[in-house]
């Protein structure tokens, strides 16, 4: 075995302790009770005011994580749940835009029945509808280059407004500082041929 081999095999096996640590233990906010030897565990998480889904061990076989403040599900945190036969999730804000699909295909899968009474919390034209019900139209599609793609144009429009105020600034400064070289230009003029002009007349005059 190589360094790199090594070094792959030990950062799996930790990964996989992890793993399995993480996924052994009851939720800190929930209550777990056993249902028997090899028969898995009863999660309740309901009423919790939970943000998030919590890690659950994987012989999760009845869930409950209604009347919760959970808006979305990331993608592919319910997979490990091989044994799950009952899931309540009903009574969260859920936040239904294309990220739910996750939770949508999931529970299509696992329990039509908990889908059924899964209602949208937001964006307001979805609200109180069942998620069920929802076409491909309203939970829009996922563009995650939008939000970088704006954000170029944010800084590409905030450079050129920069310049043109830049400009700006430097084509007032320069039309004041040519008035003032005029104006100077004109006293200077003024100074030379005043005097001249009056001798030249005081000259005419003592000619005449
Ligand atoms: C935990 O669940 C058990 C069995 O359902 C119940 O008797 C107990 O009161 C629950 N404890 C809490 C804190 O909810
Ligand atoms: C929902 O949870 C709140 C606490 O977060 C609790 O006060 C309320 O009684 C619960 N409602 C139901 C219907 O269980």
């Amino acid at each position: 075995m190589n360094k790199a081999e090594f070094t792959t095999a030990a950062g799996f096996a930790i990964l996989l302790l992890f793993h399995m640590t993480q996924t052994e233990v009851c939720p800190p906010s929930c209550n777990c009770t056993s249902l028997g030897e090899m028969k898995g565990l009863q999660i309740d998480c309901s009423s919790r005011k939970l943000k998030e889904v919590p890690a659950l061990p994987v012989n999760t076989k009845k869930l409950y994580l209604q009347n919760n403040s959970l808006t979305t599900v990331p993608p592919g945190a319910l997979d490990g749940l091989l044994s799950l036969e009952e899931v309540k999730i009903f009574d969260n804000p859920w936040n239904c835009d294309c990220h739910i699909l996750y939770l949508k295909l999931w529970l299509e899968d696992t329990s039509e029945s908990s889908l059924a009474n899964v209602r949208c919390a937001t964006p307001a034209p979805v609200r109180m509808k069942p998620l069920r019900q929802l076409t491909g139209n309203e939970l829009g599609i996922c563009k995650r280059l939008l939000p970088i793609k704006s954000l170029e144009f944010f800084w590409r429009d905030l450079i050129l407004i920069a310049v043109a105020i830049t400009t700006l600034i430097l084509v007032a400064w320069a039309l004041k500082f040519s008035k003032k070289l005029v104006y100077q230009i004109n006293v200077r003029q003024y100074d030379f041929s005043g005097p001249l002009l009056q001798r030249y007349s005081f000259k005419n005059r003592k000619l005449q």
